[in-house]
C-alpha cells in the first residue's frame, strides 16, 4: 500500500463509510449506496455511452437492456476487450456463483442473464466458477452441502439459457488440481498477508482458511487454468461480468497478473439489485423477506412485494394526488427499471406514478405481473435442467466449437 492509500483507509476507519465487500453491502446510516464514490475508491472507469455504442456496432445487436439503464455502469479495460475484439482477436468470459442456498434470488440472475447475452452476441467461451469451497469456508455448511447447493446452483444457471457447445461449469471442490493449482500457489506467492488484510479485511480472528481462498477466484482469469479449453491460447484475454461487491478479489488478481505474464482480466461490473426494504444494501439471500427467490411462487411474489416493497408514495391518496411520489426511494419503481424491458411503457408509469395520477397499489400490481412471469419463465427452463445436463456443462472437455 503506497503512503496516500494509507492515509485514504486510515480516514475511512475514523469516520464509518459505506461497505462493500464480497461479504457485507451496507450504505452509510441508511441512506443509499454511493456508486460515483465506489468507482472513486475502488479506481475502476464508468461505463460511458462511447463504449455501449461501440459495443452495439461490434455486435450489431441492440445493447441489452441493463447497458441502457444503466444497471452494468462499470468497468476495468473494457475498452481493451473491445479493441481486441475489433482486431479480430477474441476472448473468453468467467462469472460465478457462492453456492450458499438452495435457490437464486433475482439479484444473483442478474450477472448471469447479462453473460448469456454477452456469449450469445460475441459468440466466445465462458467459464462459471460455483466457490462451495468458499461458501464451507465462511458459512456454517458442511462440505458435501456445499458440493450439492453447487449442484442445485448449476441447475439455475443452465435455466438462463448458456449454450453448452461454448460453457463449462465447474465446482472448485471437484475442478482445482492441476494447472489451476499451479496458477494459485503463483498467485499466493505474490500477495502479502499485509495485503490481503488491506484487501478484504481479514482480522487475527479469521481462519486462514479465508486468507487462503482469494487465490481460487482470481485464477479462472488466467486461460492456462484450464488446459482442456485454452490450451496453446495462453495469450486469450478475459471478461468477468459480476456485481461490484467482486471486484476485490480482481483488484488483487489484476495486481498479480503481469507479475506472472498474464494479461490484467477484463471487468464489466453491475449496481445491487437492491433488497425489498430499500436501497441500503444489496438483495440477500440471508434474510428471505428482502429477496425475491426464483423459486417463490406467484402468490409469494405478491405478497412480498405488497408487504415489504418499500414505497415512495404519499400516506394518503389526496397528499399522493397533490405531491405525486417520490420515484428516487421507491423500490417497485426500481425493479421495473432492471426487468421491465419496455421503455416508452417505463417512462409512462414514472411520469404518471411521479405526478400522483398513478398509485403505489397500480405500480406494484405491473410489477408483480412482470416479477411472476419472469420467475415462470425461469421455472419452466429449470425444471427441464436434467441431471443429465448437469454432468455434460461439469465435464471436463474440450470445445471444439467454442468460438463459432
Ligand atoms: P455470489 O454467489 O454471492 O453472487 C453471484 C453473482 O451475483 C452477484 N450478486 C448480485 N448482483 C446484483 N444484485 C445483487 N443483489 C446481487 N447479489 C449477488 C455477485 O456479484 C456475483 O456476480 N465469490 C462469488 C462467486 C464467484 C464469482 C466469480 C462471481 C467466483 N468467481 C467470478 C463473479 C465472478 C460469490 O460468492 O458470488
Ligand atoms: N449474504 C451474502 C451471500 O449471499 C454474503 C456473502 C458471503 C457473499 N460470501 C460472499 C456475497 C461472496 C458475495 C460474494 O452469501
Amino acid at each position: 500500500m503506497t503512503e496516500t492509500e494509507k492515509k485514504k483507509k486510515q480516514e475511512e476507519e475514523e469516520q464509518p463509510e459505506q461497505v462493500v465487500n464480497p461479504w457485507e453491502v451496507s450504505a452509510k446510516d441508511g441512506g443509499k449506496i454511493d456508486y460515483d464514490k465506489l468507482i472513486d475508491r475502488f479506481g475502476c472507469q464508468r461505463l460511458d455511452q462511447t463504449l455501449i455504442h461501440r459495443l452495439h456496432r461490434l455486435t450489431s445487436r441492440p445493447p441489452h437492456v441493463f447497458l441502457r439503464r444503466g444497471v452494468f455502469f462499470a468497468h476495468r479495460d473494457f475498452a481493451e476487450i473491445l479493441d481486441a475484439y475489433e482486431r479480430g482477436d477474441k476472448f473468453y468470459l468467467y462469472t460465478g456463483r457462492g453456492p450458499s442456498s438452495e435457490a437464486l434470488h433475482l439479484g444473483h440472475l442478474i450477472p448471469f442473464m447479462f453473460t448469456k447475452y454477452l456469449q450469445d452476441a460475441f459468440k466466445v467461451p465462458l467459464v462459471i466458477q460455483l466457490t462451495d469451497d468458499e461458501k464451507f469456508l465462511w458459512k456454517n455448511l458442511t462440505v458435501d452441502e456445499c458440493q450439492r447447493l453447487a449442484r442445485e446452483n448449476a441447475k439455475d444457471i443452465i435455466a438462463c439459457g448458456f449454450d453448452i457447445s461454448k460453457t463449462f461449469i465447474f465446482s472448485d471442490f471437484s475442478y482445482l488440481g492441476g494447472s489451476f493449482y499451479k496458477n494459485m500457489v503463483e498467485v499466493a506467492k505474490r500477495v502479502t498477508y499485509n495485503q490481503a488484510v488491506g484487501i478484504f479485511g481479514f482480522t487475527g480472528e479469521d481462519h486462514i482458511g479465508k486468507v487462503s481462498f482469494p487465490p481460487v477466484q482470481a485464477v479462472p482469469s488466467f486461460p492456462s487454468s484450464f488446459p482442456h479449453l485454452f490450451s496453446g491460447k495462453q495469450n486469450l484475454r478475459c471478461l468477468i461480468p459480476c456485481a461490484i461487491d467482486q471486484d476485490p478479489y480482481f483488484r488483487m488478481t489484476r495486481d498479480v497478473a503481469p507479475r506472472i505474464g498474464c494479461h490484467k482480466p477484463a471487468l464489466i461490473e453491475s449496481l445491487f439489485f437492491p433488497a425489498l426494504q430499500g436501497e441500503t444494501g444489496k438483495m440477500s439471500a440471508s434474510d428471505p423477506n428482502s429477496a425475491i427467490y426464483v423459486t417463490d411462487s406467484a402468490k409469494d411474489i405478491k405478497n412480498k412485494v405488497n408487504k415489504h416493497a418499500f414505497s415512495g408514495g404519499q400516506d394518503s391518496i389526496e397528499k399522493h394526488r397533490q405531491l405525486g411520489a417520490n420515484l428516487e426511494v421507491d423500490i417497485p419503481i426500481k425493479y421495473l427499471s432492471f426487468f421491465l424491458e419496455d421503455d416508452d411503457e417505463l417512462e409512462h408509469i414514472k411520469k404518471e406514478y411521479g405526478a400522483g395520477r398513478m398509485l403505489t397499489g397500480e405500480v406494484k400490481q405491473r410489477l408483480v405481473e412482470v416479477l411472476t412471469e419472469l420467475v415462470e419463465r425461469h421455472r419452466r427452463a429449470r425444471a427441464a435442467v436434467t441431471e443429465e445436463m448437469v454432468d455434460a456443462f461439469m465435464a471436463v472437455r474440450p470445445l471444439p466449437h467454442m468460438f463459432a
